[in-house]
């Protein structure tokens, strides 16, 4: 998979002790590189994936000629649109035209997609489609000697809430074709007002043109971790990038309300021209916690303290939680 896709995969892989291959981006294009993932292929090869859009920078891989490839070593493809399906399914319909990223390509065999991110359903829903229902059975469960009862379960999770279910489906039917598609013209123009106007201050640049809904900005003339931490003590919280380092806003349902788009950028311009005046180099918190994750090799240890983390939310006790 490219190194941008979603850490959920690397998570998946370790918990099927399965070997993940991540491929770096080209680093003029930033899309994966193509050449890179075709020497990575060997007889073990059971999946190649591809993200539609990734989270970090919001692009699209080149899903047709990954595809090519699949097709060519004949390897299952899974389109990861976790973050952006629900958008990218209806961006023909809202004006801005996308290439093939689905069933339309021969060779890809599975997508996910989350209805809880743009289909506006509470959290703990998804979607995961099979090409056919001879692979969908590879994920369904079942024991027939148990004394409790022939025993079948369709998913890794074992008991889901129907409550959940049934309000997915409701928030579905409330929306509707039509309302998707609305929505995502709302939200496709504002993520490309934001990209233009943040391309028009010096200081910071796109590391993308955004392809969905997510844009992401780097900046060669200061730490860019300095203007995170600015417009988030404007209110802003947007997501900390790294290898490079950067900072995206996913824009959401709220942004598209009037107003929003002109504050960010009167924000950042405040926060960029703030940072490019002052001198001194007083280090902000991002910029201290990803500083010190470039300068430690061991990884492994950056895991561990993650979980430490982690872990200190079940320790907290209520008279002492301000965690979070
Ligand atoms: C691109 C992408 N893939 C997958 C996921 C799903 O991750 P999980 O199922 O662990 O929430 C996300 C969630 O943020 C995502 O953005």
């Amino acid at each position: 998979m490219p190194i941008t896709a979603h850490p959920a995969f690397n998570k998946a892989s370790n918990y099927f002790k399965m070997k993940l291959k991540r491929i770096p981006l080209n680093p003029q294009t930033r899309e994966v590189d193509l050449k890179k993932m075709r020497q990575a292929i060997n007889k073990n090869t059971c999946m190649i994936v591809g993200s539609a859009p990734n989270f970090p920078h919001g692009t699209i891989d080149p899903i047709e000629e990954i595809s090519k490839i699949a097709m060519e070593y004949e390897i299952p493809f899974h389109v990861d649109a976790c973050l952006g399906g629900f958008l990218i399914a209806f961006m023909d319909q809202a004006g801005f035209p996308l290439k093939p990223f689905d069933f339309r390509l021969p060779s890809v065999t599975s997508i996910s997609c989350d209805t809880h991110k743009y289909g506006f359903t509470p959290k703990g829903t998804s979607v995961i489609l099979y090409r056919n229902s001879e692979l969908r059975l590879h994920q369904f469960f079942a024991v027939a000697d148990w004394p409790g009862g022939i025993y079948g379960s369709p998913t890794v999770a074992g008991s889901r809430s129907g409550y959940l279910i049934a309000c997915c489906w409701a928030t579905l039917m409330y929306y509707g074709i039509e309302g998707y598609v609305k929505e995502t013209r709302k939200i496709i123009q504002v993520a490309r007002d934001i990209a233009d106007g943040w391309s028009k201050i010096d200081g910071i640049y796109l590391l993308h043109q955004p392809d969905v809904s997510v844009v992401a900005i780097s900046s060669n003339t200061f730490n860019i971790y300095y203007l995170f931490d600015g417009l988030h003590a404007k209110g802003w919280h947007l997501i900390g990038l790294q290898n490079p380092p950067g900072i995206h806003i996913a824009v959401t349902q709220i942004h598209t309300q009037p107003g929003i788009v002109d504050k960010l950028l009167e924000d950042t311009r405040q926060c960029v021209e703030e940072i490019l005046k002052s001198n001194t180099k007083k280090d902000t918190v991002t910029a201290v916690i990803y500083g010190t994750n470039q300068k430690i090799p061991d990884k492994s240890l950056i895991c561990d303290m993650t979980k430490l983390y982690i872990g200190s939310w079940y320790e907290t006790n209520l008279d002492t939680a301000t965690v979070g």
